[in-house]
């Protein structure tokens, strides 16, 4: 039986095992996917392996993403500009990471109907999936990208990477037409600091975060008259890409898999 696994610190909260899991049997392939938490020692160990063909596929989260790239042969476009790899695979003896957390974005805004082209995006955070985010916008071909986060160095660190970034001082707020909220308030009902009384309709505010599946922000968003999204399709879309990769069949998402990632 084939073996994969999400490695990551902390790894408990991760629904990827559900969601691969479930649609593993239905396309009937025989493998299992699990949960690894691992120290950073511990990644050449589990790449290699990889290499020796004892486990399958491995996806990359939180705090990995970049860490891992010194270990692999290969990376996809997306991966090697975003310096930001989750989904690793053996491909001809040479291991390749790819990054499927850009597409999932893409799919998540491509699903909502709004139409994000010449928007102004205002995002909140600098952490693991910023990149994969703005890569998404550039692509998306938004009109400016204005990025606070409460360390300040992170966020201009991201602005040599992309050199189209505009940065604000954390606690700063500036016009926009969608605000992402990146970071981890939320996850443990923290609410973001931040006046967002003048934004009151036509918005769009997006949460990466899925779990409670509507943080403070997007109820405050919600109540102020705006569209809200959370990070629910992102993370199913991001899931469906490494599926596709690993097993050359795209798997179903319908009602059945929005259910099996409640996590209650
Ligand atoms: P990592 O930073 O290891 O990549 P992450 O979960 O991807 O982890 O990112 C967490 C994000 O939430 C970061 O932008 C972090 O800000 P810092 O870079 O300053 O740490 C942000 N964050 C977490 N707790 C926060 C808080 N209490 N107030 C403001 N931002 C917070």
């Amino acid at each position: 039986m084939k073996k994969y696994f999400v490695i990551g610190n902390p790894i408990d909260h991760s629904l990827s095992p559900k969601l691969h899991n479930h649609w593993l049997k239905e396309n009937n392939i025989d493998a299992i996917y699990d949960k690894k938490k691992i120290d950073e020692n511990d990644i050449e160990n589990i790449i290699t392996k990889l290499k020796n063909k004892q486990i399958s596929g491995i996806n990359v989260t939180v705090p990995f993403k970049k860490i891992v790239i010194p270990y692999l042969d290969k990376l996809s476009l997306e991966a090697e500009q975003t310096q930001s790899v989750n989904t690793i695979l053996l491909n001809n003896d040479n291991l390749e990471g790819h990054n499927t957390d850009i597409v999932g974005f893409i799919k998540s805004i491509k699903n909502l109907n709004f139409d994000i082209k010449d928007k102004k995006i205002f995002i909140l955070g600098a952490g693991g999936v910023v990149p994969s985010i703005i890569f998404a916008l550039n692509k998306l071909n938004v009109s400016k990208i204005i990025i606070s986060n409460r360390t300040k160095k992170k966020a201009e660190d991201l602005k040599s990477q992309f050199n189209n970034l505009e940065i604000l001082d954390w606690g700063d707020i500036n016009d926009f037409d969608v605000i992402i909220n990146a970071t981890s308030l939320g996850l443990n009902k923290e609410s973001i600091n931040l006046d967002f009384s003048k934004f009151t309709n036509n918005k769009l505010f997006y949460d990466v975060i899925y779990n409670p599946a509507e943080t403070n922000f997007l109820k405050e968003g919600k109540k102020l008259g705006n569209r809200t999204e959370n990070g629910k399709l992102m993370f199913i879309y991001q899931a469906f890409e490494a599926f596709k990769l690993w097993h050359g069949v795209e798997p179903q998402i319908n009602s059945n898999t929005l259910e099996i990632i409640k996590n209650d």
